[in-house]
This record gives C-alpha cells, sequence and structure tokens, in this order.
C-alpha cells in the first residue's frame, strides 16, 4: 500500500486564497492587517524563513515590517522596539524570529509582547489559554499540523497519537492541541527508552526532532498517519524529513512530504492569526 500523501502546498494555496478575500474585505473596512517582523542576526535558515513570511504576506495583501538587528543587539534594546511595535495601532501581528542570540533571554522576549500581537502563539498567556481549552492564538506549526489532519477527515478522537520530540515551539503544543481533539497522546524525547516500540504503537504519529531520517518504515504501525515536521539538509544538500520518505509511505495510511508538507502550512496559519488579529480591531 501506498500512503495519500497530504499536501501541505496545496492546502495552504486554498487557505490563503480564503485569506486574501478577508484581508480584502477588512481594506474596506479601512483596515490593512499588519505583522512586524524582527530578525536579529544573519543565521541563514532564519533570514531564509523571515523572507519567505515576507512574501507571504505580500501575496495576500497583508503589510509587513522587517526589523533586521545585529547580531550585538542587546536585550533592552530589543524590548525597546517590541514595546514600540505593541503600542503601533497599524501593527496586529509581532513575530521575533528564534533562535537569538545568547545575550537575549527568549522568555524575556517572549513575554514582552501585547499576547494580543502574538501571533506566533508563544506567550505564556496564550499557552495556558491553549491548555485549557479556551480561544486563543495557536502556535503556528502545531495549527498547522491540525489543519492537515482535518482536511483529510482523518478521525482524532480515541486515537493514540505518539509526538516525537517536545519542543515549546513544535512538540509539546501539537500534544496538547490533538488531546484538545481527545487523542491518546504520549511524548517520546531523547531520554525515552523504548521510543520503537511506543512509536510502533501510534495511529497518528508526529515527528519533530530535527535530525534527518531519524524513523524509518520499522517504526511506523501499518496505516499510521505519518506527519513529518523536520527540515533538515542530508549531505547532498537535498532537503529531507525526519521520517524516511520512501520506506514510510509503503507502510503508512497517509502521510506529509518534505518539502511541501507541514512548512507551507506553518507559514499559513501565521497569516492566519496576523488576519484574526487585525478582526478583532474592527469587531
Ligand atoms: N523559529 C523556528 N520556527 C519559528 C516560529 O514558528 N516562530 C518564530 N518566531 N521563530 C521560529
Amino acid at each position: 500500500m501506498s500512503a495519500t500523501v497530504i499536501s501541505g502546498k496545496e492546502l495552504a494555496k486554498k487557505k490563503r486564497e480564503e485569506l486574501t478575500h478577508e484581508v480584502e474585505g477588512l481594506k474596506g473596512k479601512g483596515v490593512t492587517p499588519g505583522l512586524a517582523v524582527i530578525l536579529i542576526g544573519e543565521d541563514p535558515a532564519s533570514q531564509s524563513y523571515v523572507r519567505s513570511k515576507q512574501k507571504s504576506c505580500k501575496e495576500i495583501g497583508v503589510h509587513s515590517e522587517l526589523y533586521e538587528l545585529p547580531e550585538s543587539t542587546t536585550q533592552e534594546e530589543l524590548l525597546e522596539r517590541i514595546d514600540a511595535l505593541n503600542k503601533a495601532e497599524h501593527i496586529h501581528g509581532i513575530l521575533v524570529q528564534l533562535p537569538l542570540p545568547d545575550q537575549i533571554s527568549e522568555d524575556a522576549v517572549i513575554e514582552a509582547i501585547d499576547p494580543n500581537k502574538d501571533v506566533d502563539g508563544f506567550h505564556p498567556s496564550n499557552i495556558g489559554k491553549m491548555m485549557i481549552g479556551q480561544e486563543t492564538f495557536l502556535p503556528c506549526t502545531p495549527f498547522g499540523i491540525v489543519e492537515m489532519i482535518k482536511s483529510k477527515e482523518i478521525e482524532i478522537e480515541g486515537k493514540h497519537v505518539v509526538v516525537v520530540g517536545r519542543s515549546n515551539i513544535v512538540g509539546k503544543p501539537v500534544g496538547q492541541l490533538l488531546l484538545n481533539e481527545n487523542a491518546t497522546v504520549t511524548y517520546c524525547h531523547s531520554r525515552t527508552k523504548n521510543m520503537k516500540e511506543m512509536t510502533r504503537s501510534a495511529d497518528i504519529l508526529v515527528v519533530a526532532v530535527g535530525r534527518a531520517h531519524f524513523l524509518d518504515a520499522d517504526a511506523i504501525k501499518e496505516g499510521a498517519v505519518v506527519i513529518d515536521v523536520g527540515v533538515n539538509r542530508n549531505d547532498e544538500g537535498k532537503l529531507v524529513g525526519d521520517v524516511v520518505y520512501d520506506n514510510a509511505k509503503e507502510v503508512a495510511s497517509y502521510i506529509t512530504p518534505v518539502p511541501g508538507g507541514v512548512g507551507p502550512m506553518t507559514i499559513t496559519m501565521l497569516l492566519h492569526n496576523t488576519v484574526e488579529s487585525a478582526k478583532r480591531i474592527v469587531k
């Protein structure tokens, strides 16, 4: 059996068309959604992500502003910039690209962003709301993953979800969102002893470790849904996921590709959150 591919690229295209109409509607009411992106330093991967975010904003008519600050930026300078953006009426979303240089506390920066403009969904108050099932900005990658699963009408309720990876950005929140959908959730991480035994019991397997080809088909149950969050360069410089795609697709029922899977949905949900934030102003 060869798995059905869940194309994030196609789903993102559809959702971005819907968002374009919503942006037009908002502009008709005198509000242009605005996103401010702050990039510190010159990490090539971060630069590339930020460029994609800017380009995607432009495509759907969202105003975006990029603040490129040097690697030597102090925490105080960054907090001052965030404070100004918190107060800026034309800005509805603020995103500080992570990771940050060592001299800046990630926690302090995330907490400084107005939770009402936290379109990344990383602020402790928004994470707390997500945990107790209240409406709020949801972290973009986990939000995109849930949308991808739902787009294929795959049942989540009662299913065993295994999440490999426990980052604050992906692993932890994706497990929580799927728990909110009534799944039974197991987290695996670097200290997990019997990883393969765990992953082989998953109906829905989410892999977010950031290591090329971390799991092969022998770690996947026949008919499982496989969501691959990894974006890694292999020895030939090609983008590959955390899962060995060609082998896994012979075992899985559904699978997300890399590239063209989770990645495009992450940016789409960022656009969604920014538009939602602007809509709150109009209401
Ligand atoms: N770095 C890697 N992923 C993300 C993300 O989703 N948001 C931000 N702000 N930084 C990131």
